[in-house]
């Protein structure tokens, strides 16, 4: 969608993988500060994002009506003190009846919704599926993408129909990113079955409009750490947006150290905005692995992925992903220059994990 926003993606937390309905004001805010405290803003993480739950009803007028139970101070208030801390504010509605846990939803309230957030000040907004009266998404979707453009504030909209109506041949009109598949959830299994439906989608995503394979579980506990690190790095590769979706204040080291990735964060934020993709699928189950890669505007990236059951030595050659050696070599989960290889690269990559590197010619 061209309005300005999301020329690289967007990058921050939100409540859902989570929380869940679990949310009030104290939560939001301490997030907000400890993204700024774990410096994690500083890495570009800077949307905090609500999910479904925040609303309860709509008044006499038809404006929506947040629970005051559970924000007492207000959203206006709550966005007020995430825009002090130098982030931006996120909500959330559906393109339906009714939200998914059954909050007033959106459909045929579109420009007094759109109206209410832009006066909250609000930078984001997740637009979900549910109850939707079986009306097509392509009829839903752009009268909220028309209400929010009318308030003249800039508002991220993100597209949350599943990939139900291939989104990725319509949505880049609609919306800043689409939801490609169902809910993520946090298992490899998951992570992995997501991963596959991404695979064709990369000719659609371009500066102002990503594809999303939905929110990131990396901390949430149901993965290992090398599952996480290949979960974090293919989302990057994918131009997925980045949105932490773990509770930050009980994060381990490994977490904080794969979101705090910076030469992986940089694949995501890479100016040329192309999204990455799969170069090939090998093997029986048992010894598949998956080889990734994307153009970057100063190198490639590639992505060895290990799928198969134990750790294995995988290797790429420059010709299958069309590069003119020598070139230097630096993995970027170690921070190490490997060196100058001439026509093919081969490391041990642990199960279920990846190795990445970046490779620039010289
Ligand atoms: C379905 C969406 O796909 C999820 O990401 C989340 O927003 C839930 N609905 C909230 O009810």
């Amino acid at each position: 969608l061209d309005n300005g926003l999301a020329k690289t993606p967007a990058m921050g937390w939100n409540s859902w993988n989570h929380f869940a309905c679990n949310i009030n004001e104290d939560l939001i805010k301490a997030t907000a500060d400890q993204i700024v405290n774990s410096g994690l803003a500083a890495l570009g993480y800077n949307y905090i994002n609500l999910d479904d739950c925040w609303q309860i009803s709509r008044d006499a007028d038809g404006y929506i009506v947040e629970d005051k139970e559970k924000f007492p101070s207000g959203i206006k208030a709550l966005a007020d003190y995430v825009h002090s801390k130098g982030l931006k504010f996120g909500l959330y509605s559906d393109a339906g009846e009714f939200t998914c846990q059954k909050r007033p939803g959106s459909l045929g309230y579109e420009v007094k919704d759109a109206q209410r957030y832009a006066e909250w000040e609000v930078d984001y907004l997740k637009y979900d599926n549910c109850f939707n009266k079986n009306i097509n998404p392509k009829i839903r979707y752009p009268p909220m993408r028309d209400a929010l453009n009318a308030t003249g504030r800039p508002i991220y909209f993100s597209m949350c129909e599943w990939g139900q109506y291939n989104p990725a041949t319509w949505a880049p009109e609609v919306g800043n990113s689409w939801r490609t598949t169902g809910d993520i959830k946090d298992r490899y299994s998951s992570f992995l079955s997501i991963l596959e439906k991404q695979v064709g989608l990369e000719k659609y995503a371009h500066p102002g409009a990503w594809n999303d394979p939905d929110m990131l579980e990396v901390g949430n506990g149901g993965m290992t750490t090398h599952e996480y690190e290949a979960h974090f790095a293919l989302w990057a590769l994918l131009k997925a947006p980045l949105l932490i979706g773990c509770d930050v204040s009980k994060m381990s080291e490994d977490t904080i150290r794969i979101l705090t990735n910076k030469e992986i964060i940089a694949i995501n934020q890479d100016p040329l905005g192309i999204q990455g993709h799969r170069v090939k699928k090998s093997g029986f189950w048992f010894w598949s692995w998956q080889l990734w890669m994307g153009q970057l505007e100063d190198g490639v990236a590639i992505i060895l992925f290990n799928t198969s059951a134990w750790e294995r030595n995988l290797s790429f050659t420059f010709k299958e992903v069309g590069i003119v050696g020598p070139a230097t070599i630096r993995d970027l989960y170690q921070h190490e220059d490997l060196g100058v290889f001439s026509n093919s690269f081969s490391a041990i990559v642990p199960k279920h994990g990846v190795v990445v590197v970046k490779v620039v010619p010289v």
